[in-house]
C-alpha cells in the first residue's frame, strides 16, 4: 500500500471528528497525575494520541495490526512523545502486563473480540484498585449488556450516547465523497481499489440503516 494512498484516504482525519466524544470521556473522570493508561485495540491510535494531549501520562496502545501501529509509531515520532506514548504488538486474547498495572484502560471499538463479559472479567486484573475502564462500542454490542458490569466487578459511572446520526454524518458520508474521488485518481492501483471497496461495503451497510449504528461511551471503576 503506497504511502501516497494512505495519505490521500486521509482515514485517521475523519475518525478524529470523533475525538470531541474521547475528551467527553475522559473528562468524566477525576483528575489524575501521570495515568498510567492501557489502550487496548488501538489502531493507527487516533484516541491514544488524543489521550496523551489530554494528560501528561504514560500511554501503551496495543493492537494486533503491525500496519496500523507502525503508523501510530510515525505519530509518537513525529510529536515527540517515545518517552511517555508507546506502540505494542500484542493480542487482547493474551495481554500480559502484570497485575494492577493501570489507572485507566481505554478500549473503543475492541470490546467484541473477546465478548462484553470476558474482555470485563479478563481486564479487571490489570487495573489499579478504584481505577478506571472506558468503553466505546456499538449500543449493541455494549450497552444492552450493561448489567452485566456489576457481576464483573466494577460500578458504571457514566454513559453517554453519540448522537443517533453522528457515525453517518461525521464519519461515513465525508469519507464516501472522498472515496469516489479516490476510486477515479486510483483505477490502475489494484491494491489501493481492494482498500476503497472494504471501506465502501461498510459504508453501504450503514447507509442501509443509519440510525441503527450507534455508539456509546460507558465509563466504569473497578470496586
Ligand atoms: C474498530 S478498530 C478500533 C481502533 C481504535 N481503537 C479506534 O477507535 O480508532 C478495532 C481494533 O482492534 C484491533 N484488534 C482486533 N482483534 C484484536 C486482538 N485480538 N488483539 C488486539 N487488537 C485487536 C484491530 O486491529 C483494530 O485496530
Amino acid at each position: 500500500m503506497s504511502n501516497e494512498f494512505l495519505f490521500d484516504l486521509k482515514i485517521d482525519s475523519f475518525r478524529a471528528c470523533f475525538n470531541k466524544y474521547t475528551r467527553k470521556a475522559f473528562r468524566t473522570l477525576p483528575k489524575l497525575e501521570k495515568p498510567r493508561i492501557l489502550d487496548i485495540g488501538c489502531g493507527s491510535g487516533v484516541p491514544t494520541m488524543e489521550l496523551a494531549r489530554l494528560c501528561n501520562g504514560e500511554i501503551i496502545g496495543i493492537d494486533i495490526d503491525q500496519d496500523l501501529l507502525d503508523r501510530l509509531s510515525r505519530k509518537i515520532e513525529q510529536e515527540g512523545l517515545n518517552n511517555r506514548v508507546k506502540a505494542i504488538k500484542c493480542s487482547l486474547l493474551d495481554i500480559k502486563f502484570p497485575d494492577n498495572s493501570f489507572d485507566i484502560i481505554w478500549a473503543e471499538g475492541s470490546i467484541t473480540t473477546l465478548g462484553v463479559e470476558r474482555s470485563l472479567r479478563g481486564w479487571i486484573r490489570l487495573l489499579k484498585p478504584e481505577g478506571f475502564l472506558v468503553i466505546h462500542d456499538e449500543i449493541k454490542h455494549f450497552f444492552k449488556k450493561r448489567y452485566k458490569v456489576a457481576s464483573c466487578g466494577y460500578k458504571l459511572i457514566e454513559h453517554f450516547s453519540l448522537p443517533e446520526e453522528a457515525w453517518w454524518e461525521e464519519y461515513y458520508s465525508p469519507l464516501e465523497i472522498r472515496i469516489k474521488e479516490l476510486y477515479k485518481k486510483y483505477s490502475n492501483d489494484p491494491d489501493a481499489l481492494d482498500v476503497l471497496k472494504i471501506h465502501q461495503t461498510e459504508i453501504d451497510m450503514v447507509k442501509a440503516s443509519p440510525k441503527s449504528f450507534q455508539s456509546v461511551f460507558c465509563i466504569m471503576q473497578k470496586i
